[in-house]
């Protein structure tokens, strides 16, 4: 197999004896199954991605992330992984991949993909081997249950969906056996670490999507793969909401590293930079930023910023932090607001309040764009896209929503698929229909109806990631704050300032710079000085 090229790296942010691509990249996120559906059966694939590729070229991003388009039941989205190195039929082909990724190549675009370590499918075939006995059953976990006749889980912890983390099996002969371990569904059971199978398997996985072209893995659920010796009980209940508040016996264990070691240096025999992504909830800046240690991963998604209250000083200091603990590692800082697990920002930030939702997710753009470090962006963001809160129970898909009685059905609302066109019968997303359903209301925004419209949030994102290729002075580097009154972030970078105002009345700026790009309209003040605007972010040069 050779190797396919990369696109070439931008010397500007090199940092030395590097090229450092990553250090800056804004990397949009393509949720497959709800981007672009191109065989009109209502769910996304591989050819619509590649079709509407020149619309993420048009955006300026310089990468894109795939989330999995693998062999799978699709139990939970794909992310029930029954055959790593197959594409599901429902997304394509293999070729169709190839090809997508040498398309994304010539257009300029970096491709990475999801990898699951952390579970299989249920119809994964060394899971199928494991429950009839077989000696894969050592690449998971199986332990007796407690109780008197087995009865009982082998320990108290729950799974991330809801519900016990253990599902009990029958042996062949038809009589109740050992329970098995899933932190998610009971159709992603967990695997072990411990054998180096496990590990052996990994490493082919990697280097066979490395040997097609992809330049770095997003590492799902990074922070789960190892377990605490004896796997104790945690004593509480509700132990998903402890996630990433404080370090359970499943997640963020010091023995995860010793594996994102061994991915580096596997990446690093690839030409190119490659780049590990970590997935991981950490309780702390400080111990995420473990997991970019030179010898490490390359990124890890910041969720301290994307949970962080639209407030100015709860933001600030989230970016304090973040900087803080990342430098002490030399990694760079990545920024988030959305991805397909969490309510879009639009409506965090405004409720029912689209209107007051918007014009902080455009601010909330701005600002992040500006801060040192590295971007990801969720597809439709640059829609102005905001949650779709009432789905018809009957056409959820999520499992948490199944497995916690219904209350908490969230992720369904973040993934109904794009409005491209104004018209057609999925606004443009494919021929035929859509998987869930779009409001009516979304073909105002398509991305057709708000290309050229100079106000859109669609030209917002493309000033923006325009203005930020410009400027040497955004990117990697360094910041540095502005005193300012409460309710207002404002600093400045090399020839460049950034103000946000999250409070709810506009501010005066004397002199602030010349306008560069504002997420809302900036008027005229006295003298020489403009009006910010509440919930506006302006970038200036100065
Ligand atoms: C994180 C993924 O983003 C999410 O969608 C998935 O359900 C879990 N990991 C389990 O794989």
């Amino acid at each position: 197999m050779t190797r396919r090229p990369t696109p070439p790296t931008d010397p500007r942010t090199a940092p030395s004896g590097s090229s450092g691509w990553w250090r800056d990249a804004v990397i949009y996120q393509v949720y497959v199954r709800s981007f672009a559906d191109s065989n009109g059966d209502g769910v996304g694939d591989l050819p619509g991605v590649r079709e509407r590729l020149p619309h993420l070229a048009a955006l300026g991003v310089d990468a894109v992330w795939l989330t999995p388009f693998y062999a799978s039941p699709q139990a939970d989205g794909g992310y029930d992984v029954a055959d790593y190195r197959a594409v599901d039929p429902l997304f394509g082909t293999l070729d169709d991949a190839v090809e997508l990724i040498d398309r994304a190549h010539e257009l300029g675009i970096r491709v990475i993909v999801d990898v699951v370590p952390n579970h299989t499918s249920e119809q994964h075939p060394w899971f199928r081997a494991a429950l009839a006995q077989g000696p894969e059953r050592t690449r998971y976990h199986f332990r007796p249950g407690r109780g008197t006749d087995g009865e009982l889980p082998p320990n108290d912890w729950e799974s991330v969906f809801g519900g016990p983390a253990w599902t009990r099996t029958t042996r062949p002969d038809g009589t109740p056996g050992d329970w098995y371990l899933h932190l998610f569904a009971p159709q992603q059971p967990d695997l072990n670490w411990d054998d180096p199978a496990v590990h052996a398997e990994f490493d082919s996985v990697l280097r066979f999507w490395l040997d097609r072209g992809v330049d770095g893995f997003r590492i799902d659920v990074a922070h789960g793969m190892v377990k605490a010796a004896g796997m104790p009980d945690i004593g509480a209940r509700e132990q998903a909401k402890m996630i990433g508040s404080q370090v359970l016996p499943f997640f963020d264990q010091d023995g995860v590293h010793t594996i994102h070691r061994a991915w580096r240096r596997l990446l690093d025999t690839y030409d190119g930079e490659r780049i590990g992504v970590a997935e991981a909830w950490a309780p702390s800046a400080e111990r995420l930023a473990l997991y970019v240690r030179p010898d490490e991963l390359h990124q890890a998604f910041n969720f301290q910023f994307l949970t962080c209250p639209w407030d100015a000083a709860a933001m600030r200091t989230v970016i304090d932090a973040s900087l803080a603990a990342t430098g002490s590692v030399g990694a760079p800082t990545t920024w988030v607001l959305s991805n397909h697990d969490v309510v879009r920002h639009l409506t965090r930030y405004g409720g029912d309040d689209h209107a007051r939702g918007l014009r902080r997710a455009r601010a909330a753009a701005l600002l992040m764009l500006a801060l040192p470090g590295s971007t990801y962006l969720y597809q439709g963001e640059e829609l102005g896209l905001p949650e779709v809160s009432d789905l018809p129970d009957a056409v959820r898909q999520d499992p948490s929503f199944f497995r916690s009685d219904g209350q908490d059905g969230l992720r369904d609302g973040c993934r109904v698929p794009l409005p491209w066109t104004p018209e057609g019968p999925s606004y443009g997303f494919g021929d035929g229909g859509s998987w869930l359903p779009q409001p009516e209301e979304w073909k105002r925004l398509s991305a057709a109806a708000q290309q050229g419209v100079a106000d859109s949030t669609l030209e917002l994102y493309r000033k923006a990631l325009t203005v930020r290729k410009e400027l040497p002075g955004l990117g990697d580097g360094a910041m540095r704050w502005r005193p300012s009154a409460d309710g207002l972030l404002d600093f400045v970078r090399d020839g460049f300032r950034c103000t946000l105002n999250a409070g709810s009345a506009p501010v005066e700026l004397p002199s602030p710079g010349r306008l560069l790009v504002a997420s809302a309209e900036v008027a005229d003040g006295p003298g020489t000085g403009v009006v910010l605007p509440a919930d506006t972010c302006a970038w200036w040069a100065i």
